[in-house]
């Protein structure tokens, strides 16, 4: 359903994606991971439309989406999880997920309907019942990553993309983030996930990207990756988690 064919993105002097190609089946979970810097929020970024590729094309479901608008490529089903809390702390949890009910890719269905859809999507991301309409900036992390998936989740994606959702999450809450995200993927949504927590991209991924200094280096299914020598010379190697 997502195919990225040779895609890059100059900044300034810096080739921050080089070349990069990349696809995505349906119910697939797809883990992308490498060194800091290596490009990867960068690649998400070009495909939810938040920047424009310098070159390269992006396919989605059939339709070129290459440097539409985000809210374009939103209505089309694509949601990236973002760090809400320094964009609306003011709203409430109900709220935050409301918007993406309101702006997703499926009908406004109204203030009324939006927030009974809301108050379906804070279940089913674990939210407690009387959290939903108190500020988020009085919100711990776990609860905020639980209203940013929700945001998300509410626009009613077929792809997801999560740049680091665990980060900042003890063992036991990134153990229930993965069974979140599988539950999310039986749900027939196709998910890219960035992650530098290795127990959580093996635990939930089909298949592994990794990309290094722009480029792909490595794109398998997770086995063969992280033995794959280059990977662990450029990145494995250097990570305690694992
Ligand atoms: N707006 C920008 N202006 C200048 N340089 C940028 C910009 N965005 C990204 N870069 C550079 O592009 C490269 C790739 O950055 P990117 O954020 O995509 O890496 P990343 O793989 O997501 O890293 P991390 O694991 O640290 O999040 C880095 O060298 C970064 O400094
Ligand atoms: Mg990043």
């Amino acid at each position: 359903m997502l195919d990225v064919l040779a895609v890059s993105k100059q900044i300034g002097g810096l080739r921050a994606v080089n070349e990069v190609n990349l696809s995505l089946g349906e119910n697939e979970i797809v883990g992308l991971v490498g060194p800091n810097g290596a490009g990867k929020t960068t690649l998400l970024n070009m495909i939810s439309g938040i920047s424009v590729p310098s070159s390269g094309r992006i396919l989605f479901c059939g339709d070129d989406i290459t440097g539409l608008p985000a809210n374009r490529i939103c209505r089309k089903g694509i949601a990236k999880t973002f760090q809400i809390a320094e964009s609306f702390p003011g709203l409430s949890a109900m709220e935050c997920v409301m918007i993406g009910a309101l702006f997703g890719n499926h009908h406004a269905p109204g203030m009324a309907q939006a927030r009974v859809e809301s108050a379906a999507v804070l279940d089913f991301v674990g939210l407690q019942e009387d959290k939903r309409e108190v500020p988020i900036k009085n919100l711990n992390v776990v609860e905020l990553k639980r209203v940013q998936l929700g945001r998300a989740l509410a626009s009613r994606p077929k792809l997801l993309l999560l740049d680091e959702l665990t980060t900042g999450l003890n063992p036991k809450e990134s153990r229930e983030a993965v069974d979140l995200i599988k539950k999310i993927r039986d749900r027939g949504v196709s998910i890219l996930i960035i992650e530098h927590v290795m127990s959580v991209i093996m635990g939930v991924s089909n298949r592994i990207v990794v990309l290094d200094h722009g480029e792909k280096i490595a794109d398998g299914n997770p086995h063969s990756v992280i033995n794959n020598q280059q990977v662990i010379d450029t990145y494995l190697g250097d990570l305690h988690a694992f």
